[in-house]
C-alpha cells in the first residue's frame, strides 16, 4: 500500500484545498476547447515552490474525473515525484529512453484509480542531452495514445533551462509562484525564459499563499491544511 497521505487531495478530497485543485483544473478544462491540451508541464524559477505538491494534486483531481492520468519525473537532476508517492525510483523514464526497459516495466500504479506515475530512474550525466533528445519527443509521443492526461514535473527554469526545453514538447505550463519565496526578478527572468522558447504559459499558481488580515477566506484555507497536516501526522 503506497501512502499517499502527503497529497490533501487524497488525504481530504472535501477540504478547500482540494476545492481549490478543482478550480484550477476547471480553468484548465475550459483552455481545452479549441486546442488539444494533454501534455503539461509545471516550473517554477527555484525549488520549493511547489511544483510537485501543485502538480500531484491536480493529477488526483483529474484522476478523480475519471481520466487516465500519468504523472511523469522531468527533474533528471535531482528527482522527488517517487518520494512524493513513495515509490520506488530504481527504474524509471532513463531506463526507457536508454531502451533497457519498456513502459510497462516502469510505469507505477497507484492508490488513486486510473493515476499513474513514471518516476526517473537512474540519474543521468547528461540531463539536458535526455531531455532534449527526439527519443523523449517520441516517447511522450507515445503517451498521448494511453492518457488523457501527462503531468511532467519540471525542474526550476529559473535554475537550468531544463523546463524550457521540455515545454517545447508540451501543449502548456504552469508556473508555480510560492507566495512570500519567490523573488520577483527571478520570475520575470524565468517567464521571460518560457517565452523565448514559445511555451504555452497556461497560468500561474500562486502556492503557500497566506493572507493575514480580517478577511478570512483564505486564512480558512491556511488553517483547514495545517489542522488536517496535524491530524495526519498523529495518525502516523
Ligand atoms: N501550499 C502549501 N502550504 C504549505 N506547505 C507547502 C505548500 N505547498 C508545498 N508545501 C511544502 O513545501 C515544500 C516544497 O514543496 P514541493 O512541492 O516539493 O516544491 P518543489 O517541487 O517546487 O520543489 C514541501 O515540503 C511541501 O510539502
Ligand atoms: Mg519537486
Amino acid at each position: 500500500m503506497k501512502n499517499m497521505n502527503r497529497i490533501i487531495s487524497v488525504r481530504n478530497p472535501k477540504s478547500p484545498i482540494a476545492e481549490a485543485y478543482r478550480g484550477i483544473r476547471t480553468s484548465i478544462e475550459f483552455s481545452n476547447l479549441d486546442k488539444e491540451l494533454k501534455v503539461i508541464n509545471v516550473t517554477s524559477s527555484t525549488q520549493n515552490e511547489g511544483k510537485s505538491t501543485v502538480i500531484a494534486n491536480l493529477a488526483v483531481s483529474f484522476a478523480n474525473l475519471d481520466k487516465k492520468v500519468l504523472i511523469m519525473e522531468g527533474d533528471l537532476r535531482n528527482p522527488s515525484v517517487h518520494r512524493m508517492f513513495n515509490i520506488s525510483n530504481v527504474e524509471g523514464l532513463t531506463d526507457i529512453l536508454l531502451g533497457n526497459k519498456n513502459f510497462t516495466e516502469c510505469v507505477h500504479c497507484t492508490d488513486v484509480r486510473n493515476l499513474h506515475v513514471l518516476t526517473c530512474g537512474p540519474i543521468p550525466p547528461n540531463p539536458s542531452e535526455m531531455l532534449s533528445s527526439k527519443k523523449i519527443k517520441d516517447f511522450v509521443e507515445s503517451l498521448r495514445d494511453y492518457y488523457d492526461y501527462v503531468f511532467i514535473d519540471a525542474p526550476p527554469i529559473g535554475i537550468v533551462t531544463d523546463a524550457g526545453i521540455i515545454s517545447t514538447y508540451t501543449d502548456g505550463c504552469i508556473f508555480v509562484v510560492g507566495a512570500g519565496e519567490a523573488d520577483i526578478e527571478m520570475a520575470k527572468i524565468s517567464k521571460e525564459r518560457l517565452e523565448k522558447v514559445g511555451a504555452n504559459i497556461l497560468g500561474v499558481v500562486l502556492n503557500k499563499f497566506e493572507a493575514s488580515g480580517a478577511n478570512g477566506y483564505y486564512n480558512y484555507y491556511y488553517e483547514q491544511d495545517t489542522r488536517s497536516r496535524r491530524r495526519g501526522r498523529r495518525k502516523r
